[in-house]
């Protein structure tokens, strides 16, 4: 198929982007303390930009150190010793023809205790003993519990003072008329550093519930001086922003990240946060501030599920969004709708839901989406199955010094690893005995190095466990998982032999230089637990599997 729309050329602002396709800002864990680039990071979005992708947007870079660092592996533009990193950033992504801004961010209330006020003694720590990450990273993940448990961190800041968010907990204080008008100067001069850096733009990150969208929300503004109140006393912050990014910055690229719908009606409390008609409201009086783009989004924390979908969201639902701003306003509008293939994406662009497709847990799963999609071969693309392993595996290894990993990409944060990867298979037959994700995987990993995979599967069917994890309803994504993996495996040459059990004798027959054993996992019935042996206890491979039907 032809993705006509999807391959051309749109601009925002003066920033002409090669086609409609977008990274959606991803925090994966990439960077360190000072907020620098750090190899790693470069690596990660410069195969993103290799794979074709016409935008990439960083994930949320901080703008102040105290109280608006959101993360230890962050990027940062709040110094100017960061200029010099982001420069060879832009310059690395710029090689393959694609765009990049940085994505500008405070977190307010939704920040997590140990990232409050720590990163300036981390920084001077660190310049001082080298040893030091090393030893905070020992630490931290025995720190960070109890510091939430005796409700030690100290407090985050918001527009007023109020509620913690779902998630993050912690106290959380006012800022202060004063340091409201000092994290506003802190945004402009962000963006005076990327632009000196030679990024092509920013984005103000004003959804998914932080700071921006907590001076929006009258859920965490009670504020009764010029920033809270009125529906243009609520916008007064984020204005201010804008203002002066133009000021000081000229006709540089803007674009504003904006929830369209706290959703709080989701979870059952619609006395809470704004809706629709008014996130639209927002949508137009931004877009009259003379910004560039609207890149709409939706929900908070407290609503999580709502900008981060679990696997059971049907793919395009909150496209609505999108469509509703892009009738009301004549500047571009992005949105990361949950789209997942090339003739989706070509679908919403065509039915005029939004101008760009943001693709974040896409990208992450394949950063050659793009470049494959144009190319005719869509169907080698890895879909993301929204498993959510990303978010989970990030988080969960902040505090020990790792990234965010992804189910289906075991590529992510080791790029030039995978693209540097000896070619000394010279056709040497390996077999692999199970035809799982991991049997799968390691074929095409094989294949790639040039040894002859053969792939025995005893079962009638690929896929393993996920190929019951996918029975449930609205857990059909998972299954794309094997089936994406099957057809990377086979264009790297594999043969995959179902209904055959590797047997000493099987495996002989193929002389093989190796055999990887990826049989995966059976369920278990603990015994631990009383009862387990009854005969009316079955484990959930019997019951997927069919081998027992559930009844009464
Ligand atoms: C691991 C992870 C980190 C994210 N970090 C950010 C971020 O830094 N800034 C942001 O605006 N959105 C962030 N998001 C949200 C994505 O930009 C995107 O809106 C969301 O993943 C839904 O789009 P998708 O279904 O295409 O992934 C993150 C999402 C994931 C999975
Ligand atoms: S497949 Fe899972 S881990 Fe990978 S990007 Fe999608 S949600 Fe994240």
């Amino acid at each position: 198929m032809e993705y006509k729309m999807l391959f051309s050329p749109m601009k925002i602002g003066n920033c002409e982007i090669k086609n409609r396709i977008v990274m959606s800002p991803m925090l994966m864990g990439f960077g360190q303390f000072d907020g620098c680039v750090t190899e790693q990071l470069m690596d990660y979005y410069e195969e993103r930009a290799k794979g074709g992708t016409g935008l990439i947007i960083t994930e949320i870079t901080r703008i102040n150190d105290v109280h608006g660092s959101a993360a230890f592996a962050q990027l940062g533009a709040s110094h100017d010793y960061q200029i010099a990193g982001l420069h060879e950033f832009a310059e690395r992504i710029h090689k393959y023809g694609a765009k990049l801004f940085v994505q500008l961010h405070h977190p307010g209330r939704q920040n997590v205790g140990l990232a409050i006020g720590t990163v300036p003694v981390c920084i001077a720590m660190t310049r001082m003993f080298k040893s030091f990450p090393k030893t905070l990273f020992k630490i931290a993940p025995k720190i960070a519990p109890f510091m939430s448990k005796h409700n030690l961190a100290l407090s985050s800041v918001s527009a007023s003072k109020c509620e913690p968010s779902y998630f993050a907990g912690g106290r959380v204080r006012a800022l202060s008329h004063r340091e409201v008008k000092k994290v506003i100067r802190q945004f402009i001069d962000g963006a005076v550093r990327c632009q000196k850096a030679g990024i092509d733009g920013v984005e103000l990150h004003g959804t998914h519930g932080y700071l921006i969208q907590q001076f929006l929300s009258p859920n965490t503004n009670h504020r009764t001086d010029e920033y809270g109140g009125s529906f243009e006393n609520r916008l007064r912050f984020l204005r201010e922003i804008v203002d002066g990014i133009r000021k000081e910055c000229g006709d540089y690229p803007i674009i504003v990240r904006l929830t369209l719908d706290e959703f709080y009606s989701k979870i059952g409390k619609p006395e809470k946060g704004y809706n629709f008609e008014t996130g639209l409201k927002y949508a137009k009086a931004i877009a009259d501030m003379g910004v560039d783009a609207i890149d709409v989004s939706s929900a908070a924390y407290d609503t999580f599920n709502y900008w981060l979908e679990p696997t059971s969201f049907e793919c395009g639902w909150r496209k609505y969004l999108a469509a509703a701003v892009k009738k009301e306003v004549k500047i571009p509008v992005l949105a990361a709708n949950l789209i997942r293939t090339p003739e989706q994406a070509e679908r919403q662009l065509e039915e005029g839901d939004q101008d760009f497709v943001s693709l974040g847990r896409p990208l992450i799963a394949d950063p050659h989406w793009a470049e494959k999609a144009q190319s005719g071969h869509e169907n080698e693309i890895k879909r993301c199955i929204c498993c959510l392993y990303c978010i989970q595996s990030m988080q969960d290894n902040a505090y020990h010094g790792d990234h965010g990993y992804c189910a289906v990409n075991p590529t992510v944060g080791r790029e030039k690893e995978f693209d540097n990867l000896p070619k000394d298979g010279n056709g040497r037959v390996v077999v692999v005995v199970g035809a799982g994700v991991a049997g799968l995987t390691c074929a095409e990993m094989l294949g790639r190095r040039g040894f002859k995979a053969i792939v025995l599967e005893k079962d009638n069917q690929i896929g393993g466990q996920i190929q019951l994890a996918d029975k449930p309803p609205k857990k059909e994504k998972l299954g794309w998982s094997f089936e994406d993996m099957r057809t990377n495996a086979e264009k790297f040459g594999a043969e995959i032999h179902l209904n055959t059990e590797a047997t000493p004798e099987v495996i002989a027959s193929y002389n093989p230089y190796a055999v990887v054993v990826a049989t995966g996992a059976c369920a278990v019935k603990p015994r631990s637990i009383e009862g387990v042996n009854l005969e009316n206890v079955y484990t959930t491979t019997q019951i997927l599997s069919g081998e027992v039907k559930l009844e009464n």
